[in-house]
């Protein structure tokens, strides 16, 4: 009987190497070795795990399904092909993380309703160490019977010094397991279990000059933008950085006020709300920014984010300067509900297996024993908690007045707020003013925006 040789992969520039048993895809073979490769549907559909071919064959294991991720001749997706001979791969639009992704207990801070069916969730990481992820990255949420489901952090962990807080924008899926059911049992002060930081979809420093930066958001795909969008802006990488930002309405385009501050501050930055009526890679095509000098970050909706990459790639955009990241629902394909510790392989063989990482978890529980404590002290109300300061901040409330704006001359720094609507579709002509929104901290509960 002859025996088979294993393939082995080479991942470069790193030099990092592992096996390929037969049959598996190129991405279990990685994951199961330990080796921190991106990777986020794990179904084709995403692009996460894409890498350039730079030596080797492959082929897939099912032919692509129709929403496929659209790889190039010299791509390959490692969660859908299996090797036929040694591969040498590499990883053009992600690097490696500082840190490996590990699982954290969290309390829960705050549960603000900041528009309708979306909820800001804050927790803080009960861990001694300083969470590390790049801007652009995710969290998984674990639930009770083991599942799991992807969250972008919005803010950037670091500026929160030692309290590792993280802030999570999610919007209710009706009937969703985790956005409909246990969000609304969440209460401030209980522990939510969080893996991570997952994602390639980060913040790339440019390391040759480009010029400009345009983000594609489409609602809760803010979250997924927002953290690039700040170290963009502080980094002054970029002479222009443009943000459209799909909502439905006015009253979910949440972040209105801070995107408005953040706009006075730095001259070089703009944004546009597109209503639902409008797409937001159009408006961006329309808008005729030099995209060969171009990145761009597209998070949210799968089918914008494929569209815009086709379109913006047609118009001249450098392939390797589009990340994005689709906000796919969670399946059973993706999903093992058996404990996380027998079923992930990261774990088996990874960093959480050494003594450091037992001793770090050991740190953790010892940390975490005080919340525990806390919580068993009769008396916390939800009533308590939903009087934090931030809960019925107006920055987030609806206008009261007025109708919704019209027009394209967002892109104009001069223009009034009022315009900031990019698309005339289901606008009335202007009589809304941002004079008529409250200001931060005034508003009246009937005028703060509650989910649905
Ligand atoms: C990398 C990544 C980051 C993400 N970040 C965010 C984020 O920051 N904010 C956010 O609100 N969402 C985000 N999502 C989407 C979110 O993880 C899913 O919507 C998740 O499935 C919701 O879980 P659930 O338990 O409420 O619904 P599930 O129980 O998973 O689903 C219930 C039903 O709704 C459908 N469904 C679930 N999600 C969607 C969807 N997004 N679109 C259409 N149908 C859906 C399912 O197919 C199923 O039929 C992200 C997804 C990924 C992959
Ligand atoms: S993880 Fe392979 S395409 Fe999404």
């Amino acid at each position: 009987m002859t025996k088979t040789t294993p393939h082995f992969c080479t991942i470069a520039p790193d030099g990092l190497r592992f096996p390929l048993p037969g049959g598996g895809s190129i991405l279990d073979a990685a994951l199961a070795e330990g080796i921190a490769v991106p990777f986020s549907c794990k179904r084709g559909e995403c692009g996460s795990c894409r890498a350039q071919v730079l030596g080797g064959t492959s082929e897939r294991i099912a032919p692509p399904s129709e929403a496929a991720y659209q790889v190039a001749d010299d791509e390959l997706l490692m969660c859908q092909c299996r090797a036929t001979s040694d591969l040498s791969l590499r990883f053009a639009h992600w690097r490696m993380p500082a840190r490996p992704a590990a699982r954290y207990s969290a309390k829960i801070m705050a549960l603000d309703a900041v528009a309708p069916g979306v909820t800001k969730l804050v927790v803080e990481l009960q861990s001694a160490q300083p969470f590390q992820c790049a801007p652009g990255q995710h969290a998984q949420l674990l639930m009770d019977n083991g599942e799991r489901r992807s969250f972008s952090i919005a803010n950037l962990p670091a500026e929160t010094g030692g309290a590792n807080r993280l802030e999570f924008h999610i919007r209710r899926i009706p009937g969703g397991a985790f956005t409909d059911h246990k969000l609304a049992e969440l209460r401030p002060g209980e522990l939510l279990e969080i893996d991570g930081p997952y994602g390639a979809c980060t913040w790339q420093a440019p390391s040759e000059p480009v010029a400009h930066l345009v983000l594609l958001a489409t609602g809760t795909g803010f979250a997924g933008i927002s953290a690039i969008l700040k170290t963009a802006l502080t980094s002054g990488a970029f002479q222009t950085v443009t943000l459209y930002w799909g909502c439905a309405t006015a009253a979910d385009c949440y972040a209105s006020d801070w995107l408005d501050e953040m706009e006075d501050a730095y001259a070089g930055f703009r944004w546009a709300a597109v209503p639902s009526t409008q797409r937001v890679q159009n408006e961006a095509l329309a808008a005729a920014h030099d995209w060969a000098q171009t990145t761009v970050y597209a998070c949210g909706n799968p089918a914008m984010v494929r569209e815009a990459r086709e379109l913006l790639k047609a118009a001249g955009l450098p392939k390797d300067n589009f990340f994005s990241e689709a906000f796919l629902p969670a399946t059973q394909a993706h999903q093992d509900k058996a404990p996380y510790i027998v079923r992930h392989p990261w774990e088996k063989v990874g960093a959480a297996f050494s003594l450091e990482g037992i001793l770090d978890a050991r740190r953790r529980s010892m940390d975490a024993l005080p919340q525990i404590a806390a919580l068993m002290v009769p008396g916390m109300t939800t009533g308590e908690a939903s009087r934090s300061p931030t809960s019925i901040c107006a920055a987030w409330a609806r206008p009261t007045t007025g109708t919704r704006p019209t027009c394209a001359s967002a892109r104009t720094r001069s223009a009034p707020r009022a315009n900031r609507w990019t698309a005339s579709g289901n606008c009335a002509p202007t009589t809304c003013s941002p004079s008529t929104w409250a200001p931060c901290g005034t508003a009246t509960k009937g005028t703060t925006a509650t989910p649905s």
